[in-house]
């Protein structure tokens, strides 16, 4: 069976030719999704052949995505794929952070190695290939800056022209530094994430252009890749819990999906239980998941946070996201300010960094395994999202006891470490670093 677009919605489940251009589904308005027959391998040849592409210097078998081609079989052909080698990103022991949260061990799979810093990378070479396969010029996007430095990147690495749409003011600098350095045209739109989303979604047939956001089914195929790269990275053996951030929730759409598609193929014998960890000033997935009717999500309409990756508060995919953490048995946690910024630290101290929504999961892992949920011996995967250069402003401000939150609130820089300025003196620097290594 060739690939084909379907309506997540289970009452409708229509199905659409994959070479449509829609976004939504044009009989009720579900989110769509990607659906595939069973591939002609079994699941042991599927790991032999993933395994030995490894050993290749073939672009696509060195891209962390397309070696895994497969599992992700919407194209019928591969020529027009570009490749930056996303994915292939480590899983990463963290004594002092699994410490710090309360388990005896922790592993990072740690999405800011990839080429343009962020997860969005395994989802994007996805998207502009779908987009260059239906003869598209222009690619669009609007964002809270990753998916916007990523779909730069592989729009330019394409030939295609990138629009991206941010809001004003309230992007980390490295991010929008990206844009502009890879090509983008970028527009500054006095309003917020959600706001500009639905203007852009008006905009987007009127101007002619393909919407890479995560709405985009195809870039949540790509993003199913860091699951099985995890999975391979174990040998396969099933973690109990998969902690991520949820924002505009594609991720978790896409983890859950890859998920049950590898149960499915037998690539896996179970689920893993996934922890959606949201900033407590835009955690509307959090309130919906305690709300007695969860048929509708109830938007937030000023969404807060320093973190800026999940400052959102009508996330898209929300009926996707839901339908897989309930049924992988998996739960929403929010956290503070104070926790993601104290917890991002940590994260800093055990050489391995990240940006700040990323540093929700480690805040999270504390809260949910204080609370029980969470076994302190449980076996835990946290995916950090974003690489730590992507918000230097934050970090600087920590460290030197400068940072504040949204509401005004000081946040202590409990594991701050503040730089020393010193005079040019021998002598009084030896003195200086004595006194502190004592
Ligand atoms: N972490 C980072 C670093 C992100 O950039 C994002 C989303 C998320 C987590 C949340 O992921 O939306 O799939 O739940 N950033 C988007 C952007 C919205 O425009 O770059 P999600």
């Amino acid at each position: 069976m060739p690939a084909e677009l379907a309506c997540f919605e289970k009452r409708c489940r229509a199905r659409f030719a994959v070479t449509e251009v829609l976004y939504n589904c044009p009989k009720c308005g579900g989110l769509l999704e990607a659906v595939y027959g069973k591939p002609a391998q079994s699941a042991e040849e599927l790991k032999a052949l993933w395994r030995a592409r490894r050993m290749s210097n073939g672009p696509l078998d060195q891209s962390g995505v397309w070696r895994y081609r497969e599992f992700i079989p919407f194209l019928s052909d591969y020529r027009g794929v570009v490749t930056l080698r996303e994915g292939n990103t480590p899983l990463l022991e963290a004594r002092r952070a699994a410490g710090y949260g309360g388990l005896d061990g922790l592993a990072f799979k740690h999405q800011g190695f990839n080429p343009t810093g962020s997860f969005k990378d395994n989802g994007m070479t996805c998207g502009v290939a779908q987009a260059l396969r239906l003869g598209m010029k222009r690619v669009a996007c609007v964002s809270t800056g990753n998916t916007s430095a990523s779909m730069a990147a592989y729009a330019s690495a394409a030939g295609l022209q990138a629009v991206i749409f941010i809001p004003h003011g309230n992007i980390a600098y490295g991010k929008l530094a990206q844009a502009l350095e890879y090509g983008a045209r970028t527009l500054q739109v006095e309003a917020n994430f959600d706001q500009i989303l639905a203007l852009v979604r008006q905009l987007a047939e009127r101007i002619g252009i393909y919407l890479l956001n995560s709405i985009n089914p195809f870039r949540i195929e790509g993003q199913k890749t860091i699951m099985l790269e995890m999975m391979e990275q174990r040998d396969w053996r099933v973690p109990d819990w998969v902690v991520l951030p949820g924002g505009n929730l594609g991720n978790t759409s896409a983890f859950g999906k890859a998920l049950r598609e590898m149960r499915d193929l037998g690539l896996i014998g179970r689920l893993t239980r996934l922890a959606v960890i949201q900033a407590e000033g835009a955690a509307p997935f959090y309130e919906l998941l305690r709300a007695p009717d969860r048929s509708r999500l109830n938007a937030v309409e000023h969404p807060q946070t320093l973190a800026t990756a999940i400052k959102i508060g009508d996330p898209v995919s929300w009926p996707k996201a839901l339908c897989e953490v309930t049924s992988s048995g998996g739960v929403v946690e929010k956290v503070t300010e104070q926790e993601i910024a104290d917890a991002k630290a940590v994260i800093g101290q055990c050489g391995i960094g990240c940006e700040p929504a990323s540093a929700a999961t480690l805040a999270g892992i504390r809260k949910l395994v204080a609370a029980g949920t969470m076994a302190h011996d449980a076996d835990v995967v946290a995916v950090l999202t974003g690489n730590v250069l992507k918000d230097p402003d934050y970090i600087y401000r920590y460290h030197t006891g400068t940072l504040q939150a949204p509401n005004g609130t000081q946040i202590m820089p409990n594991y701050g470490n503040a730089p020393t300025v010193v005079p040019n003196d021998p002598g009084r620097i030896a003195a200086l670093l004595d006194n502190t290594l004592k």
